[in-house]
């Protein structure tokens, strides 16, 4: 036998040995363990497969059993991305070093870095504000235009504020952001007030608290913003379009810092084996029409200024501030905001 054809029998075995692997050899992927749930984002995953070839794979769930899920695959887990909402839990994911640093030129130009985590292992894909809503029929529309969340801590509130747990990651941002604002001394004492003008016991979650404002259980309430698109744009039933629409939205804090901002973000997990994938797919959704169709889908402000808020969320008003505080420090001022929620009585 000559060597030509020996060379040729073994390309041939080489070849045949190879056949069962073929589809993993030439099928890039990226894998996404993602907290967000909605029909939409199908069609974000379809869009990054047709324009990069990268096979999109996802598993959805609440973010906190992700995370948990995460933890007990440790080596052996196949996401490369973790997408969940608010800084508070991005922060989290961060510190108990789960997450690796996104190396993107792109990204570093195109956001601002109020929205990147530390060393970069985490950074936002949407904007959402933590706003006040109010019957319009117990108070003076101008006066709220001008409200702060410092007011709320005063008698004129007493037995008039509906909001959820304090176990809620949402309120322990908001109250991060006191924190680093005003000290821990301020917001213990604030919060002794804030917490006295309760209507009720904190229950249910944001759009339960819009409901009691707009069937009279509470005069005012604080919600993420975004759940008044859900509720305007009738998805949710004509019950929750309606109290909606009896509401009227206001952004605290325009006359200093602006309202409190949170995020809901991304970061790539420290046992990736798609690096290079999910770094594509974390700048792919910042591209203007992809923050476009989470926008008008999520009700979220975009991340990138050059996209316009969905014309839902552009009703509920355009007098507002943005805190320009960096988001880590909702992560950084969480335990604090426990304790002090915590001693405060807030359920
Ligand atoms: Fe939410």
């Amino acid at each position: 036998m000559s060597i030509i054809s020996v060379v040729k029998k073994l390309l041939v075995l080489f070849f045949i040995l190879l056949l069962p692997y073929q589809d993993s050899l030439s099928q890039e992927e990226v894998n996404i363990y993602t907290s967000r749930h909605y029909d939409s984002d199908i069609k974000i995953y379809e869009e990054f497969e047709n324009r990069t070839g990268i096979k999109v794979n996802y598993i959805t769930g609440k973010g906190n059993a992700l995370f948990e899920r995460i933890k007990s695959e440790g080596k052996n887990c196949p996401a490369d991305i973790f997408i969940t909402v608010d800084a508070g839990n991005l922060w989290k994911v961060e510190k108990e070093g789960y997450f690796q640093k996104i190396k993107s030129d792109k990204i570093a130009k195109l956001l601002d870095k109020r929205f990147i985590g530390p060393d970069a292992k985490w950074i936002g894909i949407a904007k959402r504000f933590r706003v006040i809503v109010y019957n319009s029929d117990k108070f003076d529309k101008n006066k709220m235009q001008n409200i702060s969340y410092e007011d709320l801590a005063s008698n004129d509130f007493k037995n008039k504020i509906a909001i959820r747990s304090s176990s809620n990651i949402y309120n322990q941002s908001l109250i991060a952001s006191l924190i680093y604002h005003n000290g821990e001394s301020k917001t213990k004492k604030w919060l002794k007030g804030f917490v006295s003008n309760f209507s009720r016991k904190p229950q249910g979650n944001d759009r339960a608290q819009v409901m009691a404002v707009a069937y009279g259980e509470a005069d005012l309430a604080i919600v993420n913003h975004y759940y008044l698109g859900i509720m305007l744009s009738g998805k949710s039933g004509e019950k929750q379009k309606s109290a909606a629409e009896k509401i009227l939205v206001a952004f605290p804090n325009t006359n200093n810092r602006g309202v409190h901002v949170n995020i809901s973000g991304a970061g790539i997990l420290k046992n990736s084996k798609n690096y290079n994938n999910a770094v594509k797919y974390i700048e792919f959704l910042l591209e203007e029409d992809i923050q476009k169709h989470i926008i008008s889908n999520t009700y979220e402000y975009p991340i990138i200024d050059t996209v316009e808020p969905s014309p839902v969320i552009k009703r509920l008003g355009s007098n507002y501030k943005e805190d320009k505080l960096k988001v880590k420090e909702l992560g950084i001022n969480n335990p604090k905001a426990v304790r002090l929620m915590d001693r405060a009585g807030w359920k």
